[in-house]
């Protein structure tokens, strides 16, 4: 088969990588999508099992820190363009282990950027290395305002300031090498196949197991969540439409504080699970705060929305209750993801005894 393009997607065996995966192998079965991902913990293969046996779909397992590796990939497959998404993603693990929040995201980062430079050689027609980014880099804000893709970055925690450098090392290598680079910087994602150390599926989770829901602080803590499937429809727009050189913040206009949040979570649970109203709300448990909490994180996607025409399709109310049903109804693969290492993080970092 001659592909129209060869993309290499790192990540892509992660939460929102493997949505990304999906829909391009689906959507284009003219482009040949490679995904390279090393596996950690958050890295699952089972979220990819429909499409494993696509004809324009490859995995490679590995590590982007793996030059000779990078290099094998781009001259085997001819690599034109490279959606970058592998990360240590979760703010509580940068905040214990920071130094492999440095390795991968910032060392790995360059080694990849380095990569495309030298298999490409300097001749960047056609070729394009996409950064996908988080909101986080912004800081955070007060009770008003909005992050624009003017913002001043302002990152608090290691992971943010992990996600800055590494934004701040593609544009460098645009202005100086003239590499074909865009950027996005998206907000909090919710959905399918999301590692339960975040806060939708693990409140999921210890709903499902009556466990205690841990609310960090006084839990009025914003979050702009916008709906995965609507992140890979962004990617996919700033992929094909973007312009080089541009950064875009995409969000879902959906702001919550975490309490009502998980309030709203609450109520639809106890319905789904048949238990009496109230029954969920009852596990709440106000714990010990994150140290350096961003308050609140909101986006203004006016650019994208303006420049490129994508906006989010899901609305909040439908996408907690696909959520909800989602993990429910695969509680296989939520057993799976938290049994072994996942008890050991999850007695640490909660402070509890492992089960
Ligand atoms: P995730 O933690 O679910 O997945 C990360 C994936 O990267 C995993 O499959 C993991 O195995 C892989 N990986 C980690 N280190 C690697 C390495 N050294 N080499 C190769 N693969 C490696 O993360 P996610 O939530 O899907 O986030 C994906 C990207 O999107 C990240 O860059 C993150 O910063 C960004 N982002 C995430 C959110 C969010 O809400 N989750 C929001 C905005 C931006
Ligand atoms: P998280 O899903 O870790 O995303 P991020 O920190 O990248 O925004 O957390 C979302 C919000 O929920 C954040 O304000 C921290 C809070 N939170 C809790 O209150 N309890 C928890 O157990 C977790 C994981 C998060």
């Amino acid at each position: 088969m001659n592909y129209t393009k060869h993309i290499l997607i790192t990540g892509g065996a992660g939460f929102i990588g493997s949505h990304l995966v999906r829909r391009l192998v689906q959507q284009y079965p003219d482009y040949q999508i490679v995904n390279l991902d090393k596996l950690t913990y958050a890295g699952n293969l089972e979220n990819l099992r429909d499409i494993e046996a696509a004809q324009n779909y490859v995995f490679q397992k590995g590590d982007i820190l793996d030059m000779e590796l990078l290099e094998g990939l781009f001259s085997q497959y001819h690599i034109d363009a490279v959606i970058h998404l592998a990360a240590e993603s979760h703010v509580d693990r940068s905040i214990s282990n920071p130094m492999s929040f440095i390795e991968t995201n910032i060392v790995g980062t360059v080694t990849l950027l380095n990569a495309a430079r030298n298999a490409w050689k300097d001749n960047f027609a056609d070729k394009l290395f996409y950064h996908v980014s988080t909101d986080e880099v912004y800081g955070t804000l007060g009770e008003t305002g909005l992050f624009t893709e003017d913002t001043a970055y302002d990152p608090r925690s290691p992971y943010s300031a992990s996600k800055a450098s590494s934004d701040h090392l593609v544009r460098a290598y645009y202005h100086t090498y003239g590499l074909p680079v865009v950027l996005s910087n998206c907000s909090n994602n919710y959905g399918p196949f999301q590692f339960p150390e975040k806060l939708l599926p693990l409140m999921i989770n210890n709903i499902r197991n009556n466990k205690a829901l841990p609310v960090y602080g006084d839990g009025k803590y914003t979050r702009d969540w916008l709906w995965v499937e609507d992140h890979a429809s962004a990617i996919d727009t700033v992929f094909h439409k973007g312009v080089i050189g541009e950064t875009y913040n995409i969000g879902g206009n959906n702001e919550w504080k975490n309490i009502d949040l998980i309030h709203q979570l609450c109520d639809l649970m106890d319905g789904l699970l048949d238990r009496p109203k109230g029954a969920s709300r009852e596990l709440i448990t106000f714990v010990k705060d994150r140290p350096g909490h961003d308050r609140r994180y909101a986006i203004d996607a006016t650019k994208i929305k303006d420049a490129l025409g994508w906006e989010p399709e899901v609305q909040a109310e439908e996408g907690l209750k696909k959520t909800a049903e989602w993990y429910l109804s695969n509680s296989e693969w939520m057993d799976n993801v938290t049994s072994g290492t996942y008890q050991k993080y999850y007695a640490n970092q909660y402070n509890v005894q492992s089960n």
